[in-house]
């Protein structure tokens, strides 16, 4: 564990043209959270840092969807992205929005002093432009081939697919996403960041300075994009919804989302500080700060390479100390997505597991997208819950803590001589603060949670071992040594399981009763304090931590899941084509009746066909219809149908069939009749 420091961390802030789900959760925030906690409890001075980013084209794009104005898009979901944080416990010191009039004055000054100092490049240039919609299209606002992969749907400033950094009019055979018209070119001034001057600057600070620390997946990407060669980035936009462009000349023209948002973090900084009577500035400004920032890899350009040449241009800003990125999480094997729906949205899965943060910012650290991308799947989130949370540290502290209060009255014992089995256990317990320290301050959340596992596997080992309930009646002054041990084990857990499981972590401390500073153990404590549940302590009522997540729970999940499916299949399906023009006359040719069904069977060797004997009115006929797989015979029968009765007869394996059941289909291909849901028709009633 290092020595106590200043540190600024922050995580991406969110756009406000959806709720957050757990790709969000897993990627950024619950790890960005795990070591601003860690960071806390270890002495650090914390500014943890977020807001939500409401400007960009996303947000008029929702807006238009919806029916609304932009306003009304950023309030709602800036509203639910903030409230699903706080039931999540993320412990941001402070939650701003990029619409706050402090943003705004701080996005303007940065861009004016790099205008002042001359950083900037203004260039008249032919931008894509989309005439029927009057509007220049850059970024979400036209797609087209990525010129790097040929991704068909890159968007104008990046590519999804290969992470590639674009200008829109590198895109090949672009498309407006307004109009889906073919752009035009018009000409339009902007302001430019020269990123090609910063390569030296980038090459010593990241390639060079950070070879060794920063992650692989990280570190590779910048290193592509410097050896490919940067290019001049526009920083400004022809659009109606942003940051004016402070200067002269620039009317109608607003900040770039990606040059505005980053300085988010410096704002939601000052307000915080503001608020809290500090200086802002050592946050930012002053060496020994160590300032970092938690993404997910589709970021890693704009916090790596735009965001730290920003800094530099400005002159007066420290640069990350690191980026720890992390891949995608997918759920159950598709890529989420806001726009299919694709999601655990964090305000829902509380609705159906209201007391169950705990469990899923377990599950997705346990199966976080640390090195690669992974898939969040129920049945891995429930297994997590029952075996581990449930089976192993629920239950270990299940144990010592009903234990404890049926054998001393909740008193921990006074322990007797200690075996050498003791003595083993409780230097190995001394071990993981530095374990987890480790993990932690590695970015290894994933590795850290485990640890920490191994806490209460320790503890449940120790008990399964040394069998206290078997030896009550035969050596009850033995017993009060190993329950003194496992109390031990057990104060360690509520103190170790605070970054990972906040929630628990408080539980756990009410149970032990160890809420008052004398009592409650330090994260380093756990190493250094000879006791830390001292003989004579009395602790609490026992209560459970977690509870077993039954297999009907994950199946609505999934059946959740399922009718987004179908949903989305419904809304993808092509409507066909209208046919060639038909003459009344033509139309008038097909003798439509009302028809019963009055028999029905399999026809034998063939699966999808049925005999069916209908009541057309004019006479009973046979009719052979391919819907076996679709229908049980015996359903059939007393149905009222639509037959077309005129059909010229043929023959199907031997069978004459004489006329057609109309049919059609639903998105998900199963076969229903055009019944004549009309009590009061009869068979022979004809349909034109
Ligand atoms: N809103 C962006 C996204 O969701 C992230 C912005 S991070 C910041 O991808 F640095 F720009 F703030
Ligand atoms: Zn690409």
């Amino acid at each position: 564990m290092s020595a106590p420091k200043r540190y600024t961390i922050t995580s991406a802030l969110p756009y406000t043209n959806g709720p957050i789900h757990i790709g969000h959760l897993a990627g950024v925030y619950v790890p960005a959270d795990i070591y601003s906690r860690y960071l806390r409890i270890t002495g650090n001075d914390v500014a943890f840092i977020c807001g939500s980013d409401e400007h960009g084209a996303a947000i008029p794009m929702r807006a238009k969807k919806e029916g609304v104005s932009p306003q009304v898009i950023i309030d709602k979901y800036h509203a639910i992205i903030k409230k699903s944080f706080e039931d999540f416990g993320i412990t941001f010191d402070n939650y701003s929005r990029t619409s706050a009039p402090i943003h705004h004055e701080t996005a303007s000054e940065f861009f004016k002093k790099l205008y002042e100092d001359g950083k900037f490049i203004e260039e008249t240039s032919e931008q894509l432009y989309d005439a029927e919609a009057d509007q220049f299209l850059a970024d979400r606002f036209v797609t087209g081939t990525c010129p790097k992969c040929g991704n068909e749907e890159a968007y104008g400033d990046q590519c999804e697919n290969c992470g590639s950094s674009l200008n829109a009019t590198d895109l090949i055979n672009p498309k407006s996403t307004i109009s889906g018209a073919k752009p035009t070119l018009k000409q339009t001034k902007h302001w430019f960041l020269p990123l090609d001057q910063y390569e030296d600057f980038l090459r010593e600070w990241v390639l060079v300075g950070h070879k060794k620390d920063w992650k692989t997946n990280v570190y590779g990407q910048i290193k592509s994009w410097v050896d490919d060669g940067l290019r001049a980035r526009a920083v400004t936009r022809d659009l109606d919804w942003g940051i004016p462009v402070p200067v002269e000349g620039a009317e109608g023209k607003v900040l770039y989302v990606w040059f505005d948002a980053p300085i988010g973090y410096i704002s939601s900084t000052k307000e915080w500080a503001a608020r809290e009577g500090k200086d802002w500035e050592p946050y930012w400004k002053d060496k020994d700060t160590k300032l970092v920032h938690f993404i997910g890899k589709d970021n890693i350009v704009f916090h790596c390479i735009i965001f730290p040449s920003m800094l530099k241009a400005e002159g007066s800003y420290i640069l990350p100390e690191n980026v720890p990125a992390n891949e995608f999480l997918n759920l159950e094997g598709n890529k989420l997505s806001t726009s299919k729906n694709w999601a655990v949205w964090l305000h829902e899965y509380l609705e159906d597991f209201p007391d169950k943060q705990d469990v899923l910012r377990y599950a997705l650290t346990a199966n976080a997208p640390e090195t690669k991308d992974n898939d969040f799947t129920w049945k891995d989130f429930q297994d997590r819950n029952n075996n581990e949370l449930v089976g192993n540290f629920g239950n270990f502290i299940n144990r010592i803590v009903v234990l404890t209060n049926k054998y001393y009255d909740g008193v921990v014992p006074t322990p007797n001589e200690f075996s050498e089995v003791d003595l083993q256990t409780l230097t190995e317990l001394k071990a993981y603060p530095s374990v987890i320290s480790s993990s932690i301050e590695r970015y290894r959340f994933r590795e850290g949670s485990q640890e920490l596992l191994n806490v209460s596997r320790l503890g449940n080992k120790y008990l399964a071992d040394e069998e206290p309930w078997k030896l009550m009646k035969t050596d009850p002054e033995r017993v009060k040594t190993i329950m003194y041990v496992g109390l031990q084990v057990a104060a360690a857990l509520a103190t170790l399981s605070e970054p990972f499981l906040p929630f628990t972590s408080q539980k756990l401390k009410n149970i032990l009763a160890v809420t008052s500073s004398e009592v409650e153990t330090q994260w380093n404590e756990v190493s250094t304090k000879e006791v830390l549940l001292p003989a004579g302590h009395t602790i609490g009522k026992g209560e459970l931590l977690f509870s077993k997540i039954e297999d009907a729970d994950i199946q609505k999940q999934l059946d959740k899941l399922e009718a987004t499916k179908k949903a989305n299949e419904v809304e993808n399906k092509i409507v066909e084509p209208q046919k060639d023009t038909a003459t009344f006359e033509d139309f008038t040719k097909m003798d439509l009746r009302v028809g019963t069904i009055i028999e029905a069977e399999k026809m034998p060797k063939a699966k999808k066909l049925l005999v069916l004997k209908v009541d057309t009115g004019i006479n009973t006929r046979t009719i052979v219809s391919g819907i076996a797989e679709h229908f049980k015979p015996e359903d059939l029968i007393g149905k009222k149908v639509t037959v077309l009765v005129n059909l010229a007869p043929r023959k199907l394996r031997g069978v004459e069939s004489e006329g057609m059941i109309l049919m059609t289909e639903t998105p998900a291909g199963k076969l229903v009749f055009l019944n004549p849901d009309e009590d009061q028709v009869n068979p022979g009633a004809v349909i034109s």
